[in-house]
């Protein structure tokens, strides 16, 4: 199981300090949530503090966009140079012109689907994206808990992947710990998005070891 810690459970007094601990525990991406408090109501950082956490970041940037204009923000994040650039498929009109745009900045793009969203949405562009990102709360907050079904999704979309012989990721992002992480890894999951549980640690590397079954 790959590992992405999201820093919107980090102490943003000390972002950088935050960073460096969790590359140096050995996360595999940073995991940045870009909320415009319109399309979720709350509102979180933009591309100049983002830029400042990607030059003390070691670790690819794995950036999760929940905001109105996808267009606009990817032309503001794009610069930064992620590994990853998600977007949500219920925010998008035109999903395929925005996968193109997204890897003309040689950006691996990513889809985001909601709790209710249903895997169809996704089935005729899957084969354009690198990884699907399953919510497994609401958007908006970390500390919230993890939504059932959202296991049954993630096992379908495996299924769904691979019947394709597709190389597509699966991530998980919400709610998740050191003990539903198990199911997860069973049903397929790659990588898994973890805030509170990783921050609200004593120890990070512990946090972070203990996801990766
Ligand atoms: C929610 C964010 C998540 C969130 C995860 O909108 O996309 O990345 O911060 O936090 P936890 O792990 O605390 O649910
Ligand atoms: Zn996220």
């Amino acid at each position: 199981m790959l590992v992405a810690p999201s820093i919107l459970s980090a102490n943003f007094g000390r972002l950088d300090e935050e960073i460096k601990a969790i590359c140096g525990a050995g996360c595999d991406f940073v995991h940045v949530d870009v909320m415009d408090g319109h399309f979720v109501p709350n509102l979180t950082i933009g591309p100049v503090v983002v830029g400042a956490a990607a030059k003390v970041s070691s670790k690819p940037l794995d950036i999760h966009l929940m905001v109105e204009n996808n267009t606009f923000f990817t032309e503001l994040f794009a610069p930064l140079k992620p590994k990853y650039l998600s977007f949500h498929i219920e925010e998008e009109k035109h999903p395929h012109r925005l996968i193109q745009k997204i890897k003309s900045y040689s950006i691996s793009p990513a889809i985001v689907l909601n709790p209710h969203s249903p895997l169809s949405s996704i089935e005729y562009i899957l084969e354009e994206i690198d990884m699907v990102l399953l919510m497994s709360v609401n958007p908006g907050f970390g500390g919230q808990s993890f939504i059932p079904s959202s296991l049954k999704k993630a096992e379908r979309l495996r299924k769904m992947i691979d019947s394709a012989g597709l190389k597509t990721l699966i991530e998980v992002d919400g709610g998740i710990n050191d003990k539903n992480v198990y199911d997860l890894k069973n049903a397929g999951v790659d990588i898994v998005v973890a805030g509170n549980y990783v921050f609200g640690s004593p120890s990070y590397k512990n946090a972070i070891d203990s996801l990766r079954v």
